[in-house]
């Protein structure tokens, strides 16, 4: 079993190799505070494993995504979102009658509790889809209380999976004050969804095939990335013991940020504006590089890829089939493709190792299906679910101990209180 050394002030002390099944080496640190006093420093976890996983594994370098060994391009061709989510959830592709009662279940779960209509009542119209995501969420565990029964656990899994759907669709009509959908027995998952946020009741709404094939696709691109910042988030929350629709909440709460899912609809508002400006792309470029401007190019750069990101290969393939087959040409897309090919070619995003991710082009793609702009992270949330669920119910079955990292302290150091008529 191969140590690591390290030596501190002639100090020298041997640490524990960790080495997963894809090679990837961790040294364990486990005891460094024990043993020596000291902590380890790194700001944004760049260099922190939190946890052994079997769900996901990326080779940022080589641009490789697998979930449980099978990789994102062939889950993407072959597989679905209900599969996938299967996958990921229970640890193995599903025989025929595993998925076919997956599905069953998914779809007599997908209701809503009556009363929590009333609570869609409460927000503006002008609430963020997001926020009214995260706050719904957080309610369900009001209705289906906290079990340490296997059983139970697993029957709010489904829930949980289940309903998101539902609170997205409602959360949508809410906003633009049309009355809510109920979900469908008759219809697949997707379609259901396709059904709940585009339906009105006077006519009858066709689901167009291009639409539900595309928006599968995405919601699998989507579907886990194993310890990003909302994945970290529900292993820091559920290491509390907090409930599993309280956990999933703080993890929609953290996708919602600009720097990570929220970035899908900055890149469509950043995009919008340059067109707004005239189309000057090479100005963007120019601010994106400047250190004295806040401005960034939303959909670029990524911690983990350092090559290309799979998921963007993939999308921006689909964003091409989707409006060829649906016949729309969206300006946008010409915007991102000119963005993409100057930047490539810059010395500023070659040296850094920026390119686009998947959340460049997936905002295209929802366009197309006329999903509005503040629905697309809610969009990200409903792939990202059975990767959160996955991570969440790993992180219980490895009775993980609370998380609690360490800090460097640089405030003042002990004085005594002064009176306030001292100060
Ligand atoms: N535009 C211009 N410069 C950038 C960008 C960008 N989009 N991204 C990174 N850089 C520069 C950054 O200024 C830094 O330069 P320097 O070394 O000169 O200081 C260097 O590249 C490294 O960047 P970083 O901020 O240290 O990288 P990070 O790993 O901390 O951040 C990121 C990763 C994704 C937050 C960042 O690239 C970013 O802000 N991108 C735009 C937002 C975005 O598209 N987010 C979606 C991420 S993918 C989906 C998801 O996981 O949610």
């Amino acid at each position: 079993m191969p140590t690591a050394k390290l030596l501190l002030d002639h100090q020298e002390i041997d640490f524990p190799v960790t080495i997963g099944s894809e090679g990837e080496v961790g040294i364990d640190i486990a005891r460094l505070r024990a043993q020596t006093g000291i902590i380890t420093f790194d700001p944004g976890y760049g260099n922190t494993g939190s946890c052994e996983s079997a769900i996901t594994y990326i080779d940022g370098e080589k641009g490789v995504l697998h979930h449980r060994g099978y990789s994102i391009e062939e889950l993407a061709e072959k597989s679905s979102f209900v599969e996938v989510s299967y996958l990921l959830v229970y640890g193995k592709l599903p025989t025929r009658r595993e998925l076919d009662h997956f599905t069953h279940r998914l779809t007599y779960h997908s209701m809503l509790h009556e009363d929590m209509k009333k609570f869609f009542e409460g927000f503006p119209p002008s609430a963020h889809p997001m926020s009214v995501l995260s706050t719904m969420v957080a309610s369900l565990s009001a209705y289906y209380p906290n079990s340490d029964v296997e059983e139970d656990i697993d029957r709010n899994i489904i829930r949980l999976l289940a309903k998101l759907k539902t609170i997205a669709a409602f959360s949508y009509k809410k906003s633009i004050g049309q009355p809510y959908i109920y979900p469908r027995n008759d219809l697949d998952f997707v379609g259901d969804f396709l059904h709940m946020l585009f339906a009105v009741p006077p006519e009858p709404y066709e689901i167009s095939d291009v639409i539900r094939d595309a928006l599968d696709m995405l919601l699998i691109l989507h579907a886990d990335h194993e310890q990003n910042c909302s994945t970290s988030t529900v292993r820091m929350v559920g290491s509390s013991g907090a409930d599993l629709f309280s956990t999933i909440s703080a993890g929609i709460s953290a996708l919602s940020g600009p720097l990570h899912g929220g970035a899908n609809q900055a890149v469509i508002q950043m995009l919008e504006n340059i067109r707004a400006d005239g189309g000057d792309y090479a100005k963007y470029i120019e601010k994106a590089k400047d250190k004295n401007d806040p401005f960034r190019l939303m959909g670029f750069g990524h911690r983990v890829y350092k090559n290309f990101d799979p998921r963007a290969r993939l999308i921006k393939r689909v964003a091409d089939r989707v409006l060829a087959r649906l016949g729309h040409h969206d300006p946008l897309l010409d915007i991102a493709k000119h963005l993409e090919r100057i930047a490539l070619e810059d010395e500023y995003f070659i040296e850094r190792k920026l390119f686009p991710n998947l959340d460049f082009y997936s905002g295209i793609v929802y366009r197309a299906m006329e999903v509005p702009t503040n629905m697309f992270t809610v969009l990200f949330a409903m792939g990202r679910l059975p990767g959160w669920i996955a991570q969440w119910k790993e992180m219980h079955d490895q009775k993980s101990r609370i998380h609690r990292p360490r800090q460097i302290y640089t405030g003042p150091t002990a004085r005594p209180y002064t009176s306030i008529d001292e100060r």
